[in-house]
């Protein structure tokens, strides 16, 4: 087995990006007059991140419900990067289409409950197990506010985190491990006068010896985790990983924040019902409000009851109470109550999930036939309907292995291969979604330019 040579990745490196400088000329212009006004260039630094030098417009044209797009020059996409989650529910669902315009017409905002409420309210418990609910107006929102009652409940400081994980932007996960143990801003990261040395703590994944010295110093709030990394690389947890975090976090008294943001792709219920894990408290952004900045948190009974005890419920001919501390007035608006709604009851599915995890399954099927066929030292992993391609041939336990066997080249001609052939990958390590609308003309569309990739770089 051997991986391409640095001179060839080069070589067709250069041949790919004349090819995106020829072929997404019009969205290059536009990205030209958005540097005038938007910080980056685009309306979100994020959309900065693809390669070829400036991201895609893509097209103000209808088209049918799917994950098939167009850009501004004319090209046609299959999107498997669905906004790195945010569009799981797949681009124009004609439930979430009709909720949408449905709510508008009543009234979006309205700092009242709407008539969806009570129904999605009792499917986030069925569902996912928790007693009680709250919504916010994004992950990193609904993280913060999980944190936030974490230290009230428990009044300790610290935040521990994985190292390599991503929650957003909580300040105390800003942390990682450094090649040589010690702590380190992650990205490079501006500290932003915040004392991570004092609130967070940070040990590698599946390090059980690690955690555990961790946690019995005793001034843990809480652990914030993804139950299996999917920020860094993909890392999955090692057989035991799960038991050993529950037992520390409970004799230890810790909360245990679970942000299923992105392993929602598990299954209906999360990687948390996959797998029966029990976390004190439970974190879902992104796709549950098809696509509408939205997320929840919940809270298992024993929380929640502690919760009530710091910070009371008001009393009926009370009108103000002590200030939770978190959520804008935009949290639980009835627009996004009622497309929850939709999306919980017509789109993420059960059978829904069902054909997402086959096709995803398809998917892993081809790119792992051409691996095998290249001899390439490479490997896939996959949770649920989400996959990703390693240029690695052993899967990482935590995010040391990653950073060791990471090659950013090769990284970054995938990118700009699959995206000059239309298809779109989320533009940060080698990640593919599979969504309802996902169909397996689409994923042989992925596996088809993987193949011409992997030949290619072969050659
Ligand atoms: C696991 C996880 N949590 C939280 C977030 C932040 O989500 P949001 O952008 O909605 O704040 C992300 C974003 O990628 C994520 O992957």
């Amino acid at each position: 087995m051997t991986a391409p040579t640095p001179q060839r990745v080069a070589q067709l490196m250069q041949a790919e990006q004349a090819r995106f400088e020829r072929t997404h000329a019009r969205s290059g212009e536009l990205f030209q007059q958005g540097k005038q006004h938007w910080l980056y260039g685009a309306p979100s630094h994020w959309m900065r991140r693809w390669m070829g030098g400036w991201p895609l417009t893509i097209a103000d044209r209808p088209h049918d419900y799917g994950i098939r797009l167009a850009d501004v020059d004319g090209n046609e996409l299959v999107d498997f990067c669905l906004g790195d989650s945010g569009g799981l529910c797949g681009h124009g669902h004609p439930a979430i289409v009709q909720a949408m315009a449905h709510q508008a017409g009543i009234g979006t905002s309205l700092m009242l409950p709407g008539g969806d409420a009570a129904w999605v309210g009792a499917e986030l418990q069925r569902r996912f197990g928790l007693s009680y609910w709250n919504l916010t107006t994004s992950a990193s929102d609904a993280n913060r506010a999980c944190i936030r009652l974490a230290r009230m409940i428990t009044e300790r400081p610290r935040v521990l985190v994985f190292s390599g994980a991503y929650h957003g932007s909580v300040e105390e996960a800003h942390v990682e491990l450094a090649p040589d143990g010690s702590v380190r801003l992650r990205n490079g990261i501006h500290p932003n006068a915040f004392p991570h040395d004092r609130l967070s703590r940070v040990v590698e994944f599946n390090d059980t010896a690690a955690l555990e010295q961790a946690l019995r110093a005793g001034d843990v709030a809480c652990v914030l985790a993804e139950p299996a990394m999917t920020n860094y690389g993909m890392v999955e947890p090692q057989p035991g990983f799960h038991d050993a975090l529950r037992r520390l976090t409970r004799e230890t008294g810790t909360v245990l924040v679970i942000d299923e943001t992105h392993t929602i792709s598990s299954g209906p219920g999360g990687y948390t019902r996959a797998h029966g894990l029990q976390p004190d408290m439970f974190v879902l952004g992104k796709a549950i409000a098809g696509g509408i900045p939205a997320a929840v948190f919940g809270l298992s009974q024993a929380m929640a009851e502690r919760v009530w005890q710091a910070l009371p419920p008001l009393p009926p001919t009370a009108r103000q109470s002590a200030h939770a501390g978190f959520g804008g007035t935009l949290a639980g608006n009835a627009l996004t109550v009622a497309v929850m709604r939709a999306v919980l009851s017509q789109v993420l599915t059960e059978p829904a999930f069902a054909r997402m995890l086959e096709l995803a399954a398809r998917m892993q099927r081809g790119v792992d036939d051409t691996i095998a066929h290249h001899r390439l030292p490479w490997r896939t992993l996959r949770i649920g309907a989400r996959m990703e391609t390693l240029f690695a041939p052993e899967a990482p336990r935590n995010a040391a292995d990653v950073r060791r066997t990471r090659d950013h080249a090769l990284e970054a001609l995938l990118h700009l291969y699959l995206l000059n052939r239309g298809v779109l990958i989320t533009p940060f390590h080698n990640m593919t979604l599979c969504c309802p609308g996902t169909t397996a003309a689409d994923v042989d569309c992925h596996v088809a330019a993987f193949a011409e990739f992997a030949a290619q770089v072969s050659a």
